[in-house]
């Protein structure tokens, strides 16, 4: 059995479904507490599925993590569940220290206990798998070399910060308590399934809704852009192959300036959506900057390649059309999760009737 905690979010889910495909006979259970961000009805295709099983559960509940390692005895445990959005955490960053510091403390506690009881080969081949983000080695200079396992952390928001704290206790639990830990840290990802609350998401949507396209700043904030199922497939590889106690950097060696997503973006509306005139670059809306916004992220991706041999298989060119497509085929989706929470945060982020306010 291998648990999968906040699996009912965008790339848990992605994580689940793949996991599921690709491989035979062990079964999987969810763990999701099933926030604002968490979507069952991205797995509804497993609900027959003898192989899936899901337990709507805080990571904080230490009574039911506890009950849940007794009950399954995992082999391991890949551990997603986090809040995610760096525009939250700089709203309201109570929830992040909780969930991603507090949570994982929560976690490792359980699962440091459930390992000591193990003997033999359960006990060697358990491990701990800590999905985490590049946004703990801090920003970039135009000329730096991109982030690599030895970068030092330097994170600079509440979200990076709570998530920075998380991999060291990670890494503490394997040094002190010789718990068998993996911890990935992996660029910016998009996809299917991924909350129009992050941007390329957000401004698809906003696209065919006639609504405006926000840019923070100048727009010329960098980001290493990851297509999700490559982020899947490296977890699937450091959980296989992985040593105990390592960390492994995850990217696509896409950097992209924000502005130049939003323009491809756009540029791909036109052609497989086009509005009855116009292009939805005019669409476009310069909006008051993210305060402390990092300015450049870019992943060293080769210790990943050089060790377990796994590099991306989507360009960005190809990663960027499939989302697009995806987002054209499943309107519902985007329906059904803009509940009254997330239109209470557009509200609250951007001001007005969910559009953006001017610089
Ligand atoms: P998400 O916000 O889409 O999903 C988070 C999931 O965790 C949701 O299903 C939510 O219900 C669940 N959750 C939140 N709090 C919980 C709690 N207390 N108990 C149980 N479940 C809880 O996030 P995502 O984008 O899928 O990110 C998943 C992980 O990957 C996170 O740890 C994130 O830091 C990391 N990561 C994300 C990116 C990215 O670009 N999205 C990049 C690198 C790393
Ligand atoms: P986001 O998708 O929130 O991911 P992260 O902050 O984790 O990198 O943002 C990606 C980049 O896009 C980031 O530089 C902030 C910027 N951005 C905008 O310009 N406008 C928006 O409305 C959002 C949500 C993000």
């Amino acid at each position: 059995m291998l648990f999968v905690t906040g699996g009912a979010g965008f790339i848990g889910s992605n994580f689940i479904l793949d996991y599921l495909a690709a491989t035979q006979d062990e079964a999987l259970l969810n763990i999701d507490k099933l926030t604002y961000a968490g979507n069952p009805y991205n797995l509804s295709t497993l609900e027959n599925n003898p192989r899936y099983r899901f337990s709507q559960t805080d990571i904080c509940d230490s009574t039911i993590i506890a009950e849940l390692f007794t009950r399954y005895r995992p082999r391991a445990i890949a551990h997603f569940a986090a809040e995610s959005h760096v525009d939250r955490s700089i709203a309201s960053p109570d929830e992040f220290v909780r969930t991603n510091v507090n949570g994982t403390f929560n976690l490792l506690e359980a699962a440091r206990r459930y390992w000591s009881t193990l003997e033999g080969k359960e006990r060697e081949e358990f491990r701990f798998l800590h999905v985490s983000t590049d946004e703990v080695y801090g920003t970039l200079g135009p000329r730096d070399a991109p982030f690599s396992e030895i970068t030092p952390y330097a994170p600079n928001s509440p979200y990076s910060a709570s998530k920075a704290a998380s991999d060291h206790l990670v890494r503490a639990y394997h040094h002190t308590y010789g718990l068998p830990v993996l911890t990935t840290n992996c660029s910016n990802n998009y996809g299917p399934y991924h909350f129009p609350e992050k941007l390329i998401p957000l401004v698809i949507s906003n696209a065919l809704d006639g609504k405006p396209l926000p840019i923070y700043g100048d727009g010329m904030q960098i980001r290493d852009w990851l297509y999700v199922k490559d982020h899947c497939s490296a977890i699937r590889e450091v959980l296989a192959r992985g040593t105990p106690g390592e960390t492994y950097n995850v990217g696509g060696w896409n950097e992209k300036a924000n502005l130049d997503v939003v323009h491809t973006l756009c540029d791909i509306l036109d052609e497989l959506a086009p509005k009855a005139d116009g292009s939805y670059r005019d669409q476009i809306s310069f909006v008051k900057d993210r305060p402390g916004h990092d300015r450049r992220y870019a992943i060293d991706a080769r210790k990943i390649e050089r060790e377990l041999g796994w590099k991306p298989a989507e360009t960005f060119e190809s990663g960027i059309r499939k989302t697009v497509a995806w987002y054209l085929a499943n309107p519902e989706w985007v329906a059904n999760v803009r509940s009254g929470n997330y239109m209470n945060w557009i509200e609250q982020q951007y001001g007005g009737s969910a559009s953006a306010q001017p610089a």
